[in-house]
């Protein structure tokens, strides 16, 4: 008798990603990621978005300040065009297969790979005995993140994609381990103009909600008269912009305000060079404030608007995260069968 023919399951696309409520939403955030999770929505795809606020107390959070900031978050999500009845959007403590998963790929998961992860190097620095054992396991949890939901796609600025290796990395492991072919192996999607928005203030560092510096990012809260000023203040050098890309290269800063013109714009960076060719900065810069002003006011005018109703944000979180759970409670009850654990629980 011939062996059963085995044959391969396959995912149905469905999308997952998430941002930490560890501040204020950024630029960074909005082109990297916010901006494409709207996309993905609106090519209707199963999409998911999480605010993962156990993610974000890997460092200290203030419990007052961080409720604040995931309802923030979730106003953002929403006013930058997340329709809560298109994408799931829920805040991660509320599904508890997060943390579930994330235990079981801390089994997973070596210590070598984990020590590679360049965020944890840069994020610990030389304080490394006295971060969190959180902060060093967060990519687990990140790997469960998506991996409770099988997720097969993940938007996300290039600064994750690190991170996304290891999830796959980890799910490649789980399926070897236990001889199954259970958990797809993720797909970054890391698209458009603007993958690493980079620091106002430096166009070698990231821009960033820990940059201690305000001056440094424009925030998703800032006003219309704050965001023109940060631009017109952004540091750039002396040259006019070159008539070509490739004259960008060895112009940190130059090249990012080009790139999110681009990426505000929906243009290429090519095509922002072709209007922009031989413009002085003093030129460039007042159109870029006015491009990000008309793009950003319309979502900072709707999130402070949607802030005043804190009860209808937290019923949004709340159904948002019965809908994630009723994906991820099956997925994880298969994940303990395969495992081995005893469930006789009478629920
Ligand atoms: P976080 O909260 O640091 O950033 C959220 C998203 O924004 C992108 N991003 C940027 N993109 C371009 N330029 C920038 N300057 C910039 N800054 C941030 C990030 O790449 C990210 O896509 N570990 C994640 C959160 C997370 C997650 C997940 C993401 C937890 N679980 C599962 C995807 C899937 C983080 O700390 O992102």
């Amino acid at each position: 008798m011939s062996e059963p023919v085995q044959t391969p399951q396959t995912f149905p696309t469905r999308i997952f990603s998430g941002i930490q409520p560890s501040g204020g939403l950024t630029l960074g955030n909005y082109l990297g990621a916010l901006k494409r999770f709207v996309e993905k929505q609106d090519e209707g795809i199963e999409t998911i978005y999480c605010l993962v606020d156990m993610h974000a107390i890997t460092v200290w959070q203030d419990p007052i300040k961080l409720r604040q900031q995931t309802r923030e978050a979730a106003c953002g999500f929403i006013a930058a065009g997340i329709d809560p009845a298109r994408s799931i959007l829920f805040n991660q403590s509320q599904v508890t297969a997060h943390a579930e998963l994330g235990w079981i790929f801390n089994c997973i998961a070596r210590m070598g790979w984990m020590s590679r992860m360049t965020q944890f190097k840069d994020k610990a620095g030389k304080n490394s005995e006295n971060v969190s054992l959180g902060l060093f396991a967060y990519p687990s949890l990140m790997a469960a993140d998506i991996m409770a939901y099988k997720a097969t796609h993940v938007p996300v600025g290039e600064d994750q994609k690190q991170h996304l290796e290891l999830c796959r990395d980890i799910a490649m492991k789980f399926n070897n381990d236990y001889g199954v072919n259970f958990f797809p192996i993720v797909e970054p999607v890391i698209e458009g103009a603007a993958t690493r928005v980079m620091s106002l203030r430096d166009g070698t560092s990231k821009m960033s909600k820990s940059d201690p510096s305000d001056q440094s990012r424009i925030n998703l809260t800032d006003d219309a008269d704050t965001i023109a000023k940060k631009i017109r203040k952004a540091k750039t050098d002396m040259d006019p912009l070159p008539d070509h890309v490739e004259g960008l290269k060895d112009r940190p800063e130059a090249k990012n305000l080009v790139n999110i013109y681009a990426a505000l714009a929906g243009h290429t960076p090519a095509q922002v060079i072709k209007d922009y060719a031989g413009a002085q900065f003093g030129t460039f810069k007042p159109a870029l404030a006015d491009l990000a002003v008309a793009k950003l006011s319309p979502i900072t005018t709707e999130m402070s608007r949607l802030m005043q109703d804190p009860a209808e944000i937290d019923r949004i979180l709340g159904e948002g995260a019965a809908r994630a759970d009723a994906i991820a409670r099956p997925i994880l009850n298969d994940v303990y069968d395969i495992i081995g654990m005893i469930r006789s629980r009478q629920v």
